[in-house]
């Protein structure tokens, strides 16, 4: 949902900032642009396109600055244009900012500005924060001003703002992400870690309400006073956030599963056990997540039923409000999310916390907003996953479910030594060979309108979770339901040829194949994935039974499959339209 990054320091900021930007570009990549100060002069470059395509149209080869913001677009207020691109300036462009997140009253702010004379050059919210600031400067300085704007401004942000005078860049946040890098030779403001993580893994993760100003030393301000923030160190290297020998993101984080998993099961066990016990205790339990952290959710209550014998509730993070009414004090909610940062997820969270409910999280990101705000965390420690589609975090998501629910049984060794002989496994699944098999069913399905995806039981999640990966980056169609369901209506989809993807499982076999079967008497092309081969089946993966740890295995070759079917469309699978990685905006 955006991403920004800004520079000070003695290095020449504009690569710095290009390449914080490239890291960041999974935020959000219909547009980019990048404001320097050179020689007492503001210069903005901008344009739309992703961010190599923007830099081969500015030119930026004479920008040379000791100080420069820079923004990569996922359009929320305004048409992907030129004029809507950050950074936006006030009038007379002498200030520049970036922003993520929405200015709520930014209607009103902006009727006010130009009732004083502003003059507006784009359609979006963010434009009047430069105003703002244009304004509060004709009577104090940069600081001042921006404290002022900020006060005024209702809504979510993360902001980066520089002046002509390029002596100091100044950073707040209210819900939307904001840490600050800290070099050697600089200091960095930006969305997320990854950005600047070539040059330092020193941070301070910002707090809502904090404002911070930079030049040759760092102040960070909360309600207008001096705050003392912890520094910390990052645990990832920049390597790991790299593409390294693999051509995408994707197919490079599909293929880190197996040490994903055996960093999951690295878990101490105390906080675990702990975290059981707490689930153990409390009265009612909900899951709560967006997109694929849900499907991690669903998948985990049918482990927990399975293995723990508990029932939890799981909805939607964004339709959790409507049980919020149910949640005493002895309620536990318990969050899923890679980023740690989905608005959806922390205002469940939020809600949860105001009628005095726990909030544990499961998240990948360490130091990012759910981790503060919860009372607990199990970290996935899955590493930086950059691709838009979550891969390695499901499983890793999986994996951390299945070790508590077999905690909360009492049975935690047992359900480590599962998961720990899945590791060679994986390592076989997601290896070249498997590719290559796997590459002549998406050669077969690449033109083709519509897949759909059934799976029973655990395997119904992982059928909404397939058809979740090959419609966000594929483009094509698909649609997961439940086995049991495909008579009550779906059926009427089937036709000629139309591929069907079937997940099997050895409990569940006889049910599925007969539903196999029920598709195609309809005519479907039908893709077997599962322990045993099936002559319904017109092209089959083999992937071997785990039981309740199905989903982690059956998952991975219709990642592989998604990606394919990228490729062979000529599609960027790091970057699916429409998409951003982080959805910090409702
Ligand atoms: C976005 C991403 C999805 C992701 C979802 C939840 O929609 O495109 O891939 O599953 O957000 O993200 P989270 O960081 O909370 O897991």
């Amino acid at each position: 949902m955006c991403g920004i990054i800004g520079y000070i320091g003695s290095k020449n900021a504009v690569p710095l900032v290009i390449n914080g930007l490239r890291n960041l570009e999974y935020r959000g990549y219909d547009s980019a642009g990048i404001a320097a100060v050179v020689d007492g002069k503001l210069i903005v470059k901008k344009d739309v396109g992703k961010l190599d395509e923007v830099f081969s149209k500015v030119d930026i080869s004479n920008l040379k600055s000791n100080v420069a913001i820079g923004h990569t677009r996922w359009a929320t207020h305004g048409k992907v244009t030129k004029e809507n691109a950050h950074p936006h300036t006030d009038c007379k462009g002498e200030i520049a900012i970036v922003h993520n997140g929405i200015i709520e009253n930014y209607q009103e702010l902006k009727k006010e500005l130009e009732s004083k004379g502003h003059i507006f050059r784009s359609e979006t919210d963010s434009e009047v924060i430069a105003h703002l600031i244009e304004e509060g400067m004709k009577t104090k300085n940069f600081v001042d001003a921006f404290n002022e704007m900020i006060k005024k401004i209702v809504g979510s942000y993360a902001i980066v703002a520089i002046n002509k005078d390029g002596k100091e860049m100044i950073g707040a946040r209210k819900d939307s992400p904001l840490v600050v890098g800290i070099s050697e030779d600089g200091y960095f403001i930006a969305s997320d870690v990854p950005s600047f993580l070539d040059e330092t893994k020193k941070v301070i993760y910002l707090y809502d309400g904090d404002v911070v100003v930079v030049n040759k030393k760092i102040v960070i301000y909360h309600d207008g006073k001096p705050v003392e923030r912890d520094i910390d160190s990052i645990e990832w290297d920049a390597e790991q956030a790299k593409k390294g020998v693999f051509k995408h993101f994707m197919l490079k984080e599909i293929s880190e599963q197996a040490d994903v998993i055996k960093r999951a099961i690295m878990q101490d066990d105390k906080i675990i056990n702990e975290i059981a016990n707490e689930i153990k205790k409390s009265k009612g339990v909900f899951f709560v997540g967006c997109g694929t952290a849900y499907h991690a959710c669903l998948e985990g209550s049918y482990i927990f039923s399975k293995v723990a014998n508990m029932h939890v509730n799981v909805t939607y993070a964004h339709e959790f409000p409507n049980y919020v009414h149910f949640l005493t004090p002895e309620s536990l909610v318990i969050a899923v999310s890679q980023s740690g940062e989905t608005a959806d997820t922390l205002e469940a969270i939020r809600a949860a916390k105001a009628k005095g409910a726990k909030v544990i999280s499961i998240v990948n990101v360490a130091g990012s907003t759910l981790v503060r705000e919860s009372d607990k965390v199990l970290l996935q420690h899955a590493g930086p996953e950059i691709c838009v589609l979550s891969t390695k975090s499901y499983t890793s998501q999986l994996a951390v479910l299945t070790l508590l629910a077999y905690s909360l049984a009492g049975r935690l060794e047992e359900g480590k030594s599962k998961l720990k002989e899945l590791i060679r496994y994986i390592y076989y699944l997601t290896s070249r060979n498997t590719r290559d098999y796997i590459r002549k069913l998406a050669e077969k399905l690449k033109d083709v309108k519509d897949i759909y995806i059934i799976g029973r039981d655990l395997q119904y999640p992982t059928a909404l979770e397939a058809a979740l990966k090959i419609k966000e980056v594929s483009y094509i169609h698909a649609e997961g339901f439940a086995g049991g369901e495909l008579k009550h209506g779906n059926i009427a989809l089937i036709e000629e040829g139309t591929p069907c993807i079937v997940f099997t499982s050895k409990e569940n076999e006889k049910e599925i194949i007969s539903n196999a079967a029920e598709l195609k008497a309809r005519g479907a092309y039908i893709i077997g994935v599962g322990p045993r081969n099936n002559e319904v089946f017109d092209f089959f993966i083999k992937v071997r039974e785990a039981e309740e740890a199905n989903s982690i295995v059956q998952i991975i070759p219709i990642q592989i499959l998604a990606y394919q079917l990228a490729i062979l469309r000529g599609l960027d699978p790091d970057k699916p339209r429409n998409l951003a990685k982080s959805v910090t905006v409702k």
